[in-house]
């Protein structure tokens, strides 16, 4: 364990937590709870019905549900991916909800024991109701601090023609003035309704303001300067822990059951000679992508293991778009499966890529084993770090004219074959050593653990 148990700098407090309901989410929330409990604090977590964390495999936390109808929420994701309307949307039918539970817990634990409330920075409405019962509330936020950087740049509007483009348009591949490091290609991706994921955005960031300080799952050293600029933005303590997986692994928030088989397969593949694909717990794409996907893995012969997730291919059940013969051509070279135990695949010497779609979990945990990526990001803040990624780290190839076989095939044997890729997996092996250093005693992550159960002892 890299964090000793110190029960005695919190004297037990309680807090109570509340993740937004998704696996990208969810699974860093839990973390931190996990960090917090072995720093000595009571733990409580609050969530919504709709994606349940399993409550046996965390026995020293407590749980309170919350009542939500979700089904129209269920049945949006399976064919919308339009996080700003769902965001909202979701702040608003928790309001009540989270409301009456918060004031039971406030009646039901003695004056004091609650140091404060910690909630993912996307459900902004909290921050009035604590403000109410004089609560104070940290913000958890998911994803990387130049994520933040470029939702509070950027001008979410489709008067600016950002989000409308298309190739023929001749600012299509240029540099935004608002975030020079994206594209306006990058840019249109994040949303397919500017308006609701810029009022969406707002709303997040200045209750991120009001809140009494932000918890962010990265590192220093990966994000030094977004750091010094968040600082300056926000007028309220920063604290970058992470990678939080370091501490506790994803597996035991996982919604959907990981396919452990994936592992002994892998051990009969020679070193870094699989790509891994997966495009996490949200993100769609269409057949015709799907099928893109089939034919440049037999084209590039390599070894695979892809996820694919049951409903990524919206009007599919799971495998039924494959190209015909696929599976015989395939043969023992390749394996599907529903869902992967992703640390323990990122982690295992046979794997030499990962094909993602740079969710921030994902990102980091690829990161932390070395891992090089090819990156097709889908949405939100995905072709943010799918840039940092190619461009700033430079520890992937960013796939960013859509998915088509030949490029498909092209980017996997730059990072896997080309002496490109050994210079991508150089830089990410140094990366990864900065992590360790930074969650050794004396590290950043360390001491900002310190600097955070300090922090929350003083409420
Ligand atoms: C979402 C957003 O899409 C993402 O951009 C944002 O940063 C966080 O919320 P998601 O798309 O699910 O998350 O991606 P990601 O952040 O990468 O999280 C996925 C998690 O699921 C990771 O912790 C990963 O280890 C886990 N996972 C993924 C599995 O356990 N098994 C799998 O097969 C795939």
């Amino acid at each position: 364990a890299i964090l000793c148990s110190t029960q005695s700098t919190a004297t037990r407090r309680r807090i109570i937590l509340f993740p937004l309901p998704f696996q990208g989410h969810i699974n860093p929330m839990l973390q931190l709870a996990n960090i917090l409990h072995t720093q000595g604090f009571e733990i409580t977590i609050i969530h919504t019905q709709f994606n349940s964390p399993n409550h046996s495999n965390y026995p020293h936390f407590t749980f309170k549900p919350i009542s939500d109808s979700f089904f129209d929420i269920e049945s949006q994701l399976k064919t919308k991916t339009d996080a700003g309307y769902i965001l909202q949307y979701l702040n608003g039918i928790c309001e009540d909800p989270f409301r009456d539970c918060l004031a039971g817990l406030l009646a039901e634990y003695d004056e004091g024991s609650i140091s404060c409330l910690i909630t993912d920075a996307g459900l902004y409405f909290t921050q009035a109701v604590v403000d109410s019962v004089k609560l104070p509330r940290m913000v958890l936020r998911t994803s990387s601090l130049a994520c933040v950087l470029s939702y509070g740049a950027l001008p979410f509007s489709s008067e600016n023609g950002y989000f409308n483009l298309t190739k023929e348009d001749s600012n299509y591949e240029a540099s935004v003035p608002e975030f020079p490091l994206m594209k306006a290609k990058d840019v249109a991706k994040m949303t397919t309704n500017p308006e609701a994921m810029g009022s969406f955005v707002t709303k997040m960031l200045n209750q991120m303001k009001a809140s009494s300080g932000l918890i962010w799952n990265t590192f220093k050293e990966l994000e030094e300067d977004a750091l010094e600029t968040i600082c300056q933005d926000f007028p309220v303590p920063s604290f970058t822990l992470g990678p939080f997986h370091k501490y506790f692994p994803a597996s035991s928030s996982s919604l959907i059951e990981q396919d452990q088989n994936v592992l002994a397969w892998l051990d009969t593949k020679a070193p870094k000679s699989v790509i891994y694909i997966s495009f996490g717990s949200v993100a769609l794409i269409t057949e015709s992508e799907f099928q893109e996907v089939a034919h440049a893995l037999m084209n590039t012969g390599l070894p695979f293991l892809w996820v694919v997730r049951p409903g990524i291919v919206p009007g599919s059940e799971w495998l039924e778009p494959l190209p015909e013969e696929f599976l015989e051509r395939v043969g023992d070279k390749g394996r599907i499966v529903k869902w992967a135990p992703q640390q323990d695949v990122l982690a295992h010497p046979a794997t030499g890529c990962f094909w993602t779609h740079c969710g921030w979990n994902s990102t980091l945990e690829s990161i932390c084993e070395g891992v090089p990526m090819v990156c097709s990001p889908c949405f939100v803040d995905q072709p943010v770090n799918a840039r940092y990624v190619s461009d700033v780290w430079k520890i992937g190839v960013f796939l960013e004219d859509g998915l088509d076989r030949v490029g498909i095939e092209m980017a996997i044997k730059r990072v896997m074959m080309d002496k490109e890729g050994e210079e991508m997996r150089e830089r990410i092996n140094s990366l990864k050593e900065k992590v360790n250093v930074s969650l050794e005693e004396g590290g950043s992550s360390h001491q900002s653990v310190k600097a955070l159960v300090n922090y929350i002892s003083s409420f």
